[in-house]
């Protein structure tokens, strides 16, 4: 079917008075162009549908803005990423995970005194009502730790039921804090569940991350030391994952939250749309993805050719991004970051060393060039995770903690935006015309 649907043209004026001109059945409509502080342009078609019927079709939100955002910038062309203008190798090399959740969920980097009260809150609110650890007996140990995270998340809503859809600012800060410090200690306890080792409490002389670690491979019967480097590492991954404007897990956040639910089924929301081997289940994927090719002895080589065969579904995994066009800057940060922990571990690992086969071919095959395919942060994260001792079946559920401070922020964002409205979009149906209903007896 033809279409006379075309946007006619963008004039070139600076600021609100810029105009996209559409035209359909001959009547035109302008459509204000909204520009960003870096200079994207969106064309807002709120009014759209009220002038002229018509809604606007996009697959996978390939074209989509859902919302303006303070938060994270995201260049893709040219490989940028940035927390509140802030660019990620500088957070990466310098900061620390609970600076950077305070950047991103405040917007500004802490004061001395705010960090201190930051870092207390989390210190204090570490702990689990003690009813919910008779929750951990109930899951089988077989459990994915994403089905014990996403649960018991939500949980919290029936212990903090004064998660309100309308809360005060002070209830807020409250709850961000025990999101971010309880979830570490949920995700620990499901890991020590899944391995039959007894619990071990949050310690509150240790940092947030020397804390996971700790909850995660300490036992009762002898010290656990935690190397000054490996806490390094644990930030710069938990920093690497903290934002990534408006992916899937994020822009569902912000989709629950739109209805007014609990803070907490917010969270729980989010981990569930992360737990996805297209999301954040990928480093899960690339790990298996590299094993399989180490145990069945294949060439790397002939594991690209499946992967450009379209008929096996088979895809390069931790490889690709929707946004990234260009070298995703975590990876190159975690690609040192790879090197620099198995060399200080001592460990050799030949996973390594088929990552780096499978990206060389990769970036100088037509295949992976043409289509702008380069190497995401989920193709070393995994490496890093076992390195660490973290088992495959947890590093989504690393991926995760990380996440929170930016679903955290994009909740407050929302929560606070003056216009807001629950996120309800439209469709083309296109099932059967008005039928009649047959009872049971007459069907055949
Ligand atoms: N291996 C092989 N081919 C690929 C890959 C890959 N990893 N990624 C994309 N392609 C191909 C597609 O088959 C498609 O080819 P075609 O044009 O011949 O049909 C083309 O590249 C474009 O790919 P799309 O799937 O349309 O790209 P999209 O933006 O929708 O998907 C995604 C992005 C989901 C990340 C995809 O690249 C992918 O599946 N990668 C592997 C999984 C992965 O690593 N996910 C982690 C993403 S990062 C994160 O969530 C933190």
């Amino acid at each position: 079917m033809t279409t006379d649907l075309e946007i006619k043209e963008i004039n070139n004026n600076k600021g609100s008075t810029e105009k996209a001109r559409l035209e359909y059945n001959g009547t035109v409509v302008e459509l204000p162009v909204v520009e960003g502080t870096e200079q994207e342009k969106a064309v807002d078609i709120s009014n759209l549908r009220a002038d002229t019927g018509l809604i606007t079709l996009d697959n996978g939100y390939m074209n989509t803005g859902s919302c303006q955002s303070d938060i994270t910038f995201i260049d893709g062309e040219k490989g940028i990423l940035r927390y509140r203008g802030i660019d990620i190798e500088a957070l990466a090399e310098r900061s620390t995970f609970v600076e950077v959740c305070y950047l991103l969920i405040y917007g500004e980097l802490p004061t001395k005194e705010q960090m201190d009260d930051f870092s207390e809150g989390l210190t204090r609110h570490s702990l689990l009502h003690e009813d919910m650890i008779h929750f951990f007996a109930g899951y089988p140990s077989t459990a994915h730790p994403m089905a014990i995270l996403s649960s018991m998340t939500c949980s919290l809503a029936a212990y903090y039921n004064d998660a309100s859809s309308s809360p005060t600012e002070a209830q807020i800060n409250l709850d961000v804090i025990r999101i971010l410090s309880k979830l570490r200690t949920i995700a620990s306890f499901s890991y020590k569940k899944s391995i039959g080792q007894p619990l071990i409490y949050p310690n509150n002389k240790l940092t947030y991350c020397a804390n996971i670690m700790n909850m995660m491979f300490a036992v009762p019967s002898e010290e656990y030391y935690i190397d000054d480097e490996i806490v390094k590492v644990m930030n710069q991954l938990l920093i690497l994952h903290a934002d990534h404007e408006q992916n899937c897990s994020t822009s569902t956040v912000r989709m629950v939250q739109s209805s007014g639910a609990s803070i907490y089924a917010c969270m729980s929301a989010g981990i569930s749309a992360l737990w996805g081997p297209l999301h954040g289940g990928a480093n899960q994927a690339v790990l298996e993805m590299l094993q399989q090719i180490h145990d069945s002895g294949e060439n790397y080589k002939s594991f690209l050719t499946k992967v450009k065969d379209k008929k096996s579904s088979i895809k390069l995994m931790g490889f690709g991004h929707r946004v990234y066009k260009n070298f995703d800057p975590r990876a190159k940060i975690l690609r040192k970051a790879c090197d620099r922990v198995l060399d200080k571990l001592g460990i050799s690992d030949p996973l390594l060393e088929i990552a780096k086969g499978l990206e060389e071919e990769a970036l100088k095959d037509p295949y992976f060039v043409e289509r702008k395919l380069y190497p995401n942060v989920d193709f070393y994260s995994g490496i890093i995770y076992s390195a660490l001792g973290i088992p495959v079946n947890m590093f989504t559920v690393m991926f995760a903690l990380g996440r929170l401070p930016g679903w955290l922020a994009h909740w407050k964002e929302q929560n606070e935006f003056d216009k807001k409205k629950i996120c309800r979009p439209r469709q083309v149906y296109t099932g059967y015309n008005e039928r009649l209903y047959v009872p049971l007896r007459d069907r055949n």
